[in-house]
């Protein structure tokens, strides 16, 4: 009887334990299996005395039936437990926001600039940071001895060719594809050997501006410069048109923008399109008129945003980007 009782207590522990199949199959041989525990007992039962032979083989055969219902059980439970359930899961924890990446301030202001040409029915191109001196400035009225094509003013390459110190040059460009009328605005790069320092860098941003029509008068050229800069500055932005020279403009501004009480800030340069520029991309110059304008797009985000230093647009620093 105590023999009984132990492999019972010995079964439902060992039974407890287990969690996989293989256990399940290893345990259904050691005590159920032919030469099992069980099977031990049952052969004892031709040497036991006739009086006790009914008595142990009722027990035993209990027993067995007490451990296929166990064994039953178990099998069930674990087929029904979630096969890898993994780390838990809690769905009441607060959520871990994604680092999402963002577009770099020049790009938004780029961008802004771009849809308030939009708007004015501009079209936005753009044109190779490689040029040629014609683009950069024999079509742009800016004679041979000029100061700006001097080595120290721009980075010659081989072959003639230089990094544009200005996206004027893609004025020249769409002018020699294109017949007017013409809308267009040109944003990119421009290179200049110019020492680094906190408003000056080697490359920078401009954004170039073209109308070109039968008729296009200083008044348009006045009345879209202000409309854009109210947009990018809100509507009661100062503006003043500074009378200015530009080789490839007659006549031509500088525009300043009223910062705090007294400061005024060059942002852009703008004129109507000169005759010899017209005359440089087969344009009849008696047929046509035009303005232009160019912008720096570093100094209108400097502003815009209150940074002091343009350095910072090109150190790839996050704590800086992540600002914007
Ligand atoms: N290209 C000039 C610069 O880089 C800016 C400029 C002035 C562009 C007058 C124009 C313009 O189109 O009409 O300083």
């Amino acid at each position: 009887m105590s023999t009984i009782q132990q492999i019972l207590d010995e079964a439902s522990k060992e039974l407890s334990g287990l969690t996989n199949a293989e256990g399940i199959e290893a345990f259904r041989i050691r005590f159920l299996g032919k030469k099992g525990k069980i099977g031990e007992l049952m052969a004892r039962i031709p040497s036991l005395a006739p009086a006790e032979r009914r008595q142990f083989g009722a027990d035993v055969n209990k027993l067995k039936s007490e451990l296929e219902i166990q064994l039953a059980e178990k099998k069930l439970a674990i087929s029904e437990a979630p096969r890898n359930p993994g780390p838990v899961l809690d769905m009441t924890l607060p959520a871990i926001a994604p680092h999402a990446g963002r577009l770099h301030p020049l790009r938004q202001t780029i961008d802004e600039i771009m849809a308030i040409f939009s708007r004015m029915g501009f079209e936005s191109v753009e044109g190779p940071e490689i040029e040629t001196e014609f683009h950069n400035f024999t079509a742009l009225n800016i004679p041979l001895q000029h100061a700006s094509r001097d080595a120290f003013d721009t980075f010659y390459t081989t072959q003639g060719r230089l990094l544009r110190s200005q996206t004027s040059t893609v004025q020249i460009r769409i002018m020699q594809k294109r017949k007017p009328p013409l809308r267009m605005i040109a944003p990119g790069r421009v290179y200049r050997p110019d020492t680094v320092d906190a408003s000056h860098s080697f490359m920078f941003h401009q954004i170039e501006g073209l109308m070109v029509d039968d008729k296009v008068s200083f008044s348009d050229l006045k009345g879209i410069l202000h409309h854009t800069l109210r947009e990018l500055f809100g509507k009661d932005v100062k503006v003043r048109f500074r009378p200015h020279f530009f080789p490839f403009t007659e006549p031509s501004v500088e525009v300043d923008l009223l910062w705090g009480k007294n400061r005024w800030l060059e942002i852009l340069g703008a004129g109507m399109v000169h005759p010899k520029v017209f005359e440089a991309v087969g344009y009849d110059p008696a047929e046509v008129q035009g303005f232009a304008f160019g912008m720096g797009v570093e100094r209108l985000a400097m502003l815009r945003y209150g940074i002091p230093d343009i350095r910072y647009f090109y150190e790839n620093d996050r704590r800086f980007l992540r600002q914007f």
